[in-house]
């Protein structure tokens, strides 16, 4: 189960109330808790979208550990081997999600076990257009879907555009099918 530890959001799920949560799911079947933040709410920050240079869960998850004995993940801002080993080996998590990360490499996992310390060249944005950086991590999973990840993005703004063209045009497509489905109930 993927957790937000906090959707950072005024008056929203707090850190203390994610506790309360991890705390109760104790009693459920679930086999791996997998924290992260933030949401994709307009003007709310989210996790793919943050700009932070480490780990941001890891502290959040320490504190976790002492509600639950589920096995617990942290996601968000992992970059580095030795980022990712500290996180293990401090036992604030026993898995470490990898998310920008892998759409940039996604041999990385490998590359680690073969004790090879690279480490993915992040893009830097300077000044993102909100919602901008997932847009361009989204288009860069569709390049690597359709072997294509070899050409560039474009520009920030372009990508933004383009993701939001290619939302809307999905969106047409929903709607046709919703319409159809509802006539067919009705
Ligand atoms: C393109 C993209 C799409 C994502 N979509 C989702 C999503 O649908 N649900 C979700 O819980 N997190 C989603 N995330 C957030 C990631 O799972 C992850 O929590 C976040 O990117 C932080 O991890 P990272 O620093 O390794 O990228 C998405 C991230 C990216 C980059």
């Amino acid at each position: 189960m993927k957790l937000n530890a906090t959707d950072q959001l005024e008056g929203g799920f707090e850190e203390s109330e994610a506790l309360h949560v991890i705390a109760a799911l104790e009693r459920t079947p679930i086999d791996l808790i997998d924290i992260s933040g933030g949401t994709y709410f307009p003007g709310a920050r989210s996790a793919s979208d943050a700009s932070a240079s480490g780990p941001y869960f890891v502290e959040f998850a320490k504190r976790a550990r002492e509600v639950t004995s589920l096995p617990l993940m942290a996601t968000g801002g992992f970059k580095t081997l030795a980022q990712a080993q500290a996180a293990v080996n401090e036992g604030a998590v026993d898995i470490v999600g990898l998310a920008r990360s892998l759409a940039l490499d996604p041999a990385l996992p490998h590359h680690w076990q073969a004790g090879e310390g690279v480490e993915p060249e992040l893009p830097r944005f300077v000044s993102p257009p909100e919602g901008s950086v997932t847009a361009w991590y989204t288009l860069r999973l569709t390049q690597l879907g359709e072997d294509r990840e070899h050409e560039s993005l474009g520009e920030l703004d372009e990508v933004l555009a383009e993701y939001e063209a290619r939302d809307a045009a999905r969106a047409e497509t929903w709607r046709a099918h919703f319409v159809f489905r509802d006539e067919a109930i009705g």
